[in-house]
């Protein structure tokens, strides 16, 4: 083709599940189909620039963080690059200069490896367009989702949409294993904005890490059970999302929140990823709740810190409680207000 060099940027979000994926078959497949929230301001800023290479090798390219070079994200990338050949046999024809950076604190603890993958996958997307320029818009995108997939699972989820599915089910018109599509349902006006402020309770590396989480759940006691349980809280949420109901979306998100730990107290090794402030301010959010009526809840990720989920007509009463009552259980005061966002944008 006569694409000789170029380059793209793209930004792409992280996102909270509703449901958890939790297990994973061969080949990034998910055990249990999941929802998420995109959010907006937790995003990975990623520039690739790309040039056509004398001879074809193996697979080539530079790291940079936030301008710097970055050795230790190499292997990392290399293994994608492995992933994805297949389906983009055209990875080995360039030279890629891959830059990039996080909107969040480095080392948060708030995983980069969704948004980080989503934003790359958009780059690589955007030189197959280049070499195909008749490629659709939705194709353009499920395959972006798939490619992201290969990346990180949950990576899937941060390519386009506000709610996005993940994962095959019976009630989700066009719904996949193999990439994430925006919920097919019409949202509610109670879920429209809806807010996420991350409490940063731990920002030390994690003990046990998702990779090997997911793979307990191979041989797990209670495996077969919580995959038709992912199964049952999605056909609910989809009703709940279109319907507005927030006291039943409360109940489920923050079941789903403790299950997906349930299942890591569980496992054979079993772990604990949450710190005695991870509780301390689930009970400060269930007292406040009781006393107030305010439907504010939480949800957890595969770490310590605390995903509090509230709608935007109460941001203001709910910023206070937690500055005023959360705050102090936060590693060094630290959190991050976010909100539902609409996935990657080109830059
Ligand atoms: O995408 P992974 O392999 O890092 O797994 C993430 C799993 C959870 O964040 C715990 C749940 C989810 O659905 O995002």
């Amino acid at each position: 083709d006569g694409v000789e060099n170029g380059n793209s940027e793209w930004s792409a979000p992280s996102n909270i599940a509703l449901v958890k994926y939790w297990g994973k078959k061969e080949h990034q497949i998910p055990a249990n189909p999941s929802v998420s929230f995109t959010l907006n301001n937790c995003k990975t800023i990623t520039k690739v620039s790309f040039s056509k290479k004398e001879s074809i090798t193996g697979f080539s390219f530079d790291l940079l963080f936030e301008g710097k070079e970055k050795e230790s994200f190499r292997p990392k990338i290399q293994k994608f690059f492995e992933r994805i050949e297949t389906y983009c046999p055209y990875l080995k024809n360039f030279h890629f200069v891959i830059d990039t950076l996080n909107t969040f604190p480095h080392s948060s603890g708030i995983a980069s490896s969704a948004s980080g993958m989503a934003a790359l996958a958009m780059n690589i997307m955007d030189l197959e367009k280049a070499l195909n320029p008749q490629m659709n818009e939705a194709y353009f995108y499920s395959k972006a989702s798939f490619l992201a997939r290969l990346g990180s699972g949950s990576a899937c989820r941060s390519i386009k949409g506000n709610v996005v599915v993940w994962g095959t089910h019976k009630e989700i018109e066009g719904s996949s294993d193999l990439f994430g599509v925006e919920f097919p349902g019409q949202i509610h006006e109670n879920f429209k904005n809806y807010q996420d402020t991350i409490l940063l309770v731990d920002k030390g590396e994690k003990q046990v890490s998702s990779t090997v989480g997911h793979d307990l759940m191979h041989n797990h006691p209670y495996a077969e059970k919580r995959f038709e349980q992912a199964h049952v809280n999605l056909s609910q949420i989809k009703n709940i999302l279109e319907t507005g109901d927030v006291e039943n979306f409360i109940k489920i998100v923050e079941s789903e929140a403790l299950t997906l730990h349930a299942m890591m107290l569980t496992s054979m090794p079993y772990y604990i990823l949450m710190k005695p402030n991870t509780l301390e301010i689930i009970n400060r959010i269930w007292k406040y709740r009781s006393e107030t009526g305010t439907p504010v809840c939480f949800t957890l990720d595969a770490g310590a810190n605390v995903h509090v989920l509230y709608p935007e007509s109460v941001k203001e009463k709910v910023v206070a409680f937690i500055q005023q009552e959360l705050v102090g259980y936060c590693q060094n005061s630290q959190y991050i207000c976010d909100e539902i966002g609409k996935g990657s944008e080109k830059i």
